[in-house]
């Protein structure tokens, strides 16, 4: 083969217009195999010195190494400037504005479940008239849950109580979820001296379903102790707490004798409201009557548990269904749809998270 100056000129601008031409690494490639690769149009050059003369090779072998580095350096050159035209168009194509404006905050659609937004009307209420708010454990022992509040061993009101016991631990205990507020009176009793005035929202326990029973539901437990605690004292608060709440002027409410192993005397209360509408229950107006809950003189037993002398100290406390105050206050007629955590729900019963509950800004406006 007899290859001309001219050839190779013609063979070099052809690739370099290729090269130029290429429009991604893969045609680059393709022009690379095609011109370098074993059987490429310069490899092929490469092989014919072989059979050359020693002085043809000497003008030739120049000119086609020379020719080699030549398209080497384009075609690297030309990979090279693909590969930062590939990232810069991925940059353009994956940029985020980040002047767009935010979207409505997310807090805006969360909603307060009604049992945060009662305790925290309730809170809201009590700490006008002086309260505290005192917590206790869920798991309980039987000290604190039944004996501390004068319910003597084998006494009949411990069944009354549907309890969850845990197994017996290593010393034999059995614990229990506590079944009501109440031994949080103990605790507080054991913690601080009087004046006492506290409220006490939280999670009990019963083996009990139905639509108005769930196993987990809440109570507030109330507690006043000082040296002059009187029953009237305790319907005082309890028509003020029932007026706030249930945001009216004036309710009517009917004491009935009842019993309870901690309180002495004991009293159920009921109040006065409206349920001619179906569906519908009024409070401030009306002939019927509706136990909301249950109160009391503090048994002197339980002040003696609590390390108080009753002939020093006495005092009232009352016990109260979270649920079912919410439910009557905001119309939910199934307890259970309170703890199935379905959104539909909670989008119609809940509260806005910024609409705190004041006395002076409204309860629940
Ligand atoms: N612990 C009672 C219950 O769960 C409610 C109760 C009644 C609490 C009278 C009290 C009270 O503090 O004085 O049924």
């Amino acid at each position: 083969m007899n290859v001309t100056a001219g050839n190779l000129e013609v063979l070099e601008s052809s690739l370099l217009a290729d090269i130029a031409a290429a429009s991604d690494e893969q045609a680059i490639e393709a022009i690379r195999v095609a011109a370098l690769g074993k059987k490429g149009s310069i490899s092929e050059l490469l092989k014919t010195l072989g059979s050359m003369s020693p002085e043809e090779r000497q003008v030739k072998g120049p000119q086609f190494n020379s020719l080699r580095n030549r398209v080497t350096e384009a075609l690297t050159a030309r990979k090279a400037e693909l590969r930062d035209a590939a990232i810069a168009a991925r940059l353009a194509a994956e940029k985020v504005d980040v002047t767009l404006p935010v979207r409505q905050s997310p807090a805006e659609r969360g909603r307060i479940h009604p049992i945060s937004q009662v305790i925290d009307e309730i809170a809201a209420i009590f700490g006008d008239l002086g309260f505290q708010i005192a917590e206790g454990p869920d798991i309980e022992t039987d000290y604190y849950n039944f004996t501390a509040l004068n319910f003597p061993v084998g006494h009949p009101a411990r069944e009354m109580h549907d309890t969850f016991f845990f197994p017996p631990d290593a010393n034999g205990e059995r614990k229990v979820l506590r079944t009501h507020t109440s031994p949080v009176q103990i605790r507080t009793m054991e913690a601080q001296k009087p004046p006492i005035r506290i409220v006490i929202p939280g999670k009990t326990y019963r083996a009990d379903s139905d639509a108005t029973h769930t196993p987990m539901f809440h109570q507030l437990e109330g507690l006043v102790i000082d040296r002059t605690a009187n029953v009237a004292n305790m319907k005082w608060v309890l028509e003020e707490f029932c007026k706030a709440y249930f945001e009216v002027a004036s309710v009517k409410m009917r004491f009935r004798p009842s019993f309870f192993p901690f309180t002495e005397p004991s009293l159920e209360v009921d109040i006065q409201c409206d349920r001619s509408r179906p569906g519908e229950v009024r409070f401030g107006e009306g002939s019927d009557w509706m136990e909301i809950l249950g109160c009391g003189m503090v048994h002197p037993n339980v002040l003696r548990y609590g390390g108080l002398d009753p002939d020093e100290y006495q005092g009232f406390a009352w016990g109260m269904g979270i649920d079912r105050i919410a439910m009557l206050k905001y119309g939910m007629p199934d307890l259970r749809a309170f703890f199935d955590a379905d959104v539909r729900w909670l989008s119609h019963y809940g509260f806005r998270p910024l609409d705190m509950p004041t006395l002076f800004g409204g309860l629940s406006t």
